[in-house]
C-alpha cells in the first residue's frame, strides 16, 4: 500500500474509507464528532442501537451517511483517550482485518488523537504502517487458488496543520524500509526447504545484490575448505546440498570506518543430524535460517534507507541431516579460529556453523558484531514468543539493544553470560564440547559462542522462539528486523 500525510477535512473528504473512532461512552474523537454533526446526529444514532461493543478494537463499517463525501466510516472502538500500546497495536490490527481485501482505493485515517503510553505521532503512524503491513502480508505462492489478491491501494495519514511534518515523513520513510525488510525475511522463512536450499539462499542474496546495489561474495563448498571452517563443514557433510557462504557488504561510509557486521544461522533444514529431532513438528525446522533472512532484510533495509553507516551481512548456509556421510557424536573437528571441537550432539549445529562465522567476521575489523539464530528450543521455555534471549560481552551493546527493542516493540530480554556456565562446555579431549552438561542450554550455547568473538564487542540473539510462530497457523514473524534497523537508526542518530 501507499500512504501519504496530508491535513484533511474529514466531511470534505472524498475517500473510500473514513476510519474515525469512538472512546468509552460513546464519546467521538474529532473527526467522529465532525462527521456526526454533517450527518445530522447519524453515527449517535447508530451507536445508540449498539451493535459497536465496548471492547478495544471492535469495528464497525458504516456506507453512504448522508452529508459525507467519503463512501465508507469505520468506526474503531478505542476505550479510554489515553491508551495502552497493546490496545493501540489491537485496535490497529482490528482495523486492518477490516479492511484486508476490500477493493479501497483510498483510505483515510483520522485516529491520530490517540494518547498512546507516551508515544509521538510520528512514532504512531511508524507502527500504524509496520501493522498493517503485517496483517496484509500473505504467503500464497504455492496455492494454486490465489488469496484474495484486492487490497487498499492508498492510506493518508491526516494530520494537523501545526504537526511536525518531517518527522511524520521520516516515520513513514522508516516504516516501509522495515516493512518492506520483513516481507523479505518472511517471505525467505516460509519457503520450504526442497525449494530454499542453501543453493536458493545464496541465488536470493546475489538477486538482492544486484537489484539494491550490495557487493555480495559466495563461497562455495571449495572456497570453505580452502579457509579451513572444519566446524561448518562437519555439518554440511551428512547432506547432499552443497553449503554455501554468503558475505553481503554496504558501504554507506567513509571506508576507513569500521563496519557492523550480522551473522546469521542459515540452517535451511534442521533435521537434528544423526541424534535426529522427533517428527512431531520437525516441518518447522524449514524456519532454522530465519537468522539468515533476517540479514538479508536487515541489508536491504540498510540499503534503503542508505543509512551513512558500513554494514556487512554473513550468512553461513546449510542443511544438517542425518546420512552415511553425517558426522558422529564423539567426532572431533577443528574450526577455523584452530579451536577443536567435540561435538557431542549433531542436533546443536547452529553453533558449530556460527562459530566459523563469527571468526570469520574479524577480518573485517568490526565495530561490533550481532549474530542471530534460532538456536535453542531452551530459550522459547524462557521467554516464550515474546522476546528474543539476548546475550552480549559488552554492556554498552547490550543496553542499546534493549533500548532499541523497546522503541520498535521488537523486543528482547538479557540472560547471564557468567563465566560460570563456561566449564560446562569443556571437553577432555578437545578445546570445547558442543553441548553443556547441565541445564541453562541458552546460556551454554552463547558461551560456546563467545570463545570464537573475544576480540570484538559481540552480541547473540537467540530468536528460537520469536523468528516464527508454531502450530497450525505455522509462519514467519520477520524479527528481528525491526529490532536492528531501529539500532541502526539509532546509532546514525536520525530518529
Ligand atoms: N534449530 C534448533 C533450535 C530450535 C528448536 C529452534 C526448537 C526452534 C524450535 C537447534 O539447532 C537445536 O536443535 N538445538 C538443540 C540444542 C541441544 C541439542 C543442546 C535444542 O535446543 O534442543
Ligand atoms: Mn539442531
Ligand atoms: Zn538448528
Amino acid at each position: 500500500m501507499r500512504y501519504t500525510i496530508q491535513a484533511i477535512e474529514p466531511v470534505k473528504e472524498t475517500s473510500d474509507c473514513l476510519v474515525v473512532g469512538v472512546f468509552k461512552a460513546g464519546k467521538l474523537c474529532k473527526a467522529a464528532a465532525q462527521l456526526d454533526e454533517a450527518s445530522q446526529g447519524a453515527i449517535r444514532a447508530i451507536l445508540a442501537k449498539g451493535d459497536l461493543v465496548e471492547e478495544i478494537g471492535n469495528t464497525l463499517l458504516l456506507y453512504s451517511l448522508p452529508g459525507i463525501a467519503s463512501t465508507r466510516v469505520l468506526l474503531v472502538y478505542c476505550g479510554e483517550e489515553s491508551i495502552k500500546f497493546a490496545d493501540f497495536r489491537k485496535i490497529v490490527c482490528c482495523i486492518a482485518s477490516t479492511l484486508k481485501g476490500k477493493p479501497l482505493e483510498k483510505i483515510t485515517y483520522c485516529l491520530t488523537h490517540l494518547a498512546v503510553e507516551d508515544l509521538a505521532f510520528a512514532a504512531q503512524v511508524r507502527y500504524t504502517v509496520e501493522c498493517i503491513e503485517d496483517c496484509f502480508y500473505t504467503f500464497d505462492q504455492f496455492k494454486t487458488k490465489k488469496a484474495n489478491t484486492q487490497q487498499p491501494k492508498e492510506m493518508v495519514f491526516d494530520v494537523a496543520a501545526e504537526m511536525d511534518l518531517t518527522a511524520v515523513e521520516n516515520a513513514l520513510t522508516q516504516a516501509l524500509a522495515i516493512s518492506n525488510a520483513k516481507n523479505l525475511a518472511k517471505d525467505l522463512a516460509n519457503t520450504p526447504a526442497n525449494i530454499c536450499t542453501p543453493a536458493y539462499m545464496a541465488e536470493q542474496a546475489e538477486k538482492l545484490g544486484e537489484a539494491v546495489g550490495l557487493t555480495v561474495t559466495v563461497l562455495d563448498k571449495k572456497a570453505i575448505v580452502n579457509e579451513g571452517m572444519g566446524a561448518f563443514l562437519a555439518v554440511a557433510q551428512g547432506s547432499e546440498q552443497p553449503p554455501y557462504f554468503v558475505v553481503l557488504e554496504y558501504m554507506g561510509a567513509e571506508e576507513k570506518r569500521k563496519p557492523i557486521v550480522w551473522v546469521g544461522k542459515g540452517v535451511t533444514f534442521d533435521a537434528g543430524g544423526l541424534c535426529i529431532k522427533p517428527s512431531l513438528g520437525m516441518e518447522e525446522m524449514k524456519f532454522d535460517m530465519g537468522g539468515a533472512a533476517s540479514v538479508y532484510a536487515l541489508m536491504q533495509a540498510v540499503k534503503q534507507l542508505n543509512l551513512p553507516i558500513n554494514v556487512v551481512g554473513i550468512t553461513p548456509l546449510t542443511e544438517n541431516l542425518p546420512s552415511g556421510t553425517a558426522i558422529k557424536p564423539g567426532d572431533i573437528v577443528t574450526s577455523l579460529s584452530g579451536q577443536t571441537i567435540e561435538i557431542l550432539n549433531t542436533d546443536a549445529e547452529g553453533r558449530l556453523i556460527l562459530a566459523d562465522a563469527l571468526t570469520y567476521s574479524e577480518r573485517f575489523n568490526p565495530e561490533l558484531v550481532i549474530d542471530m539464530a534460532t538456536l535453542t528450543g531452551a530459550i522459547i521455555v524462557a521467554l516464550g514468543g515474546v522476546a528474543t534471549g539476548l546475550m552480549s560481552n559488552d554492556e554498552c551493546l547490550a543496553a542499546d539493544l534493549e533500548a532499541a527493542g523497546k522503541q520498535s516493540h521488537d523486543r528482547v530480554w538479557s540472560l547471564p553470560l557468567w563465566d560460570d556456565y563456561q566449564e560446562q562446555i569443556d571437553s577432555n579431549i578437545a578445546d570445547v564440547a558442543n553441548v553443556g552438561s547441565d541445564g541453562g542450554k541458552s546460556i551454554t550455547a552463547a558461551c560456546f559462542l563467545a570463545r570464537f568473538t573475544k576480540k570484538f564487542k559481540w552480541a547473540h540473539l537467540d530468536i528460537a522462539g520469536t523468528a516464527w510462530k508454531s502450530g497450525k497457523e505455522k509462519k514467519a514473524t520477520g524479527r528481528p528486523v525491526a529490532l536492528l534497523v531501529q539500532f541502526l537508526i539509532n546509532r546514525c542518530g536520525t530518529f
